[in-house]
């Protein structure tokens, strides 16, 4: 089975795109065989990255039917060991999400043949967006240094760790209700954090239950990157996000590192042909190939397993 490498975001425009293609040829020069998947529906642009013309049928076909599967209207590259699945670029409009429609691409993508398949997926956290992240524990969420990116990256990670808990347990059970209330009842300054006060509420319920919260919890590991480094301070910045989200919510982010600002970035998509193939010898791409290499050495193979869920307009406050 392919390991899936999901790319969120809280805030838009911190480099998802960019990265995802300069990874996968990366993981494809490696020898390993990858799919990028461009899943920012409504905003697809990730052909623009790797430098493919928009004139194949992508996620938005399948969607409509148009088209059967994934697998189907996966593209060849022109670098060996990579492959593409362009999202909507022809058939705009397609954002929103039907229940059945995101469980049968979420099948597809967990059946895709490969050893990696890395989505592009849309910025922030609408559940459509992060039931996509939680396919796999391995998801990686992007920030710049920018304050309102990082406080964004940390709604991210609670909005997920409330979906990934809440999607544990059965639709209208107990545990759910006690997961929303609790997520509802202003978590932020009152000191209560999701490992230690919403597991012994769990507990309290049922020790089964607890038990089962306990372990999806610390079976998710996300890990944090951090684009468009100058300075020293914006390392502290990731380190500061890693502390607050153990102490609030009680998730080991798993920092994954930074990648340095490089004007080679912006020249790149004006040349529409990406950095590492380019240029691999400035900051970004080598960067990113030391990364790779820790990546690959630091996934977790596994998926939560989860219920599916049709209740997609409930919402928290963040
Ligand atoms: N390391 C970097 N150095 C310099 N510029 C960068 C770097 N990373 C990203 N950029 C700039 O940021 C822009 C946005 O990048 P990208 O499109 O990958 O972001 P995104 O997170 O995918 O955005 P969206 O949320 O809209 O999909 C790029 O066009 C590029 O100009
Ligand atoms: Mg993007």
């Amino acid at each position: 089975m392919a390991i899936v490498i999901p790319i969120g975001s809280g805030k838009g425009g911190v480099g998802k795109t960019i990265f995802t293609s300069n990874l996968g040829i990366k993981l494809a020069q490696l020898g390993k065989k990858t799919v990028l998947i461009d899943l920012d529906l409504g905003g697809s642009n990730l052909h623009t990255c790797l430098g493919i013309k928009n004139r194949h049928s992508g996620v938005s076909s399948v969607i409509n039917k148009q088209e059967d599967s994934l697998e189907e209207i996966m593209v060849n590259t022109e670098i060996e060991n990579l492959f593409f699945v362009p999202g909507d670029t022809l058939n705009p409009g397609t954002g929103n999400l039907q229940f059945f429609t995101k469980q049968k691409l979420i099948k597809q993508i967990n059946n895709l043949e490969a050893d990696f398949v890395i989505l592009d997926l849309a910025a922030g956290s609408t559940f459509n967006t992060v039931d996509f992240f939680l396919i796999s524990s391995n998801g990686i969420i992007f920030t710049t240094p920018e304050t309102t990116s990082v406080l964004n990256a940390y709604s991210f990670i609670k909005t997920s760790v409330f979906r990934l808990l809440f999607r544990s347990f059965k639709a209208k059970s107990m545990e759910r209700d006690i997961i929303y209330n609790f997520v509802n009842s202003k978590l932020e300054g009152s000191g209560r954090s999701f490992s230690h006060d919403l597991l012994n509420e769990l507990y309290a319920y049922s020790k089964d239950s607890g038990e089962i919260a306990e372990l999806k919890i610390k079976e998710f590991r996300p890990m944090v990157l951090i684009n468009r480094v100058e300075n020293q301070e914006s390392i502290n910045l990731g380190m500061k996000l890693r502390d607050i989200t153990w102490k609030n919510i009680g998730i080991e982010l798993n920092f994954l590192g930074h990648l340095p600002e490089d004007k080679e970035v912006q020249a790149s998509i004006f040349r529409r042909s990406p950095v590492i193939l380019t240029n691999p010898g400035s900051p970004f791409p080598k960067e990113l190939s030391t990364l790779t290499e820790k990546l690959i050495s630091d996934i977790f193979p596994d998926q939560p397993q989860l219920y599916l869920d049709d209740d997609d307009l409930m919402t928290i406050e963040t």
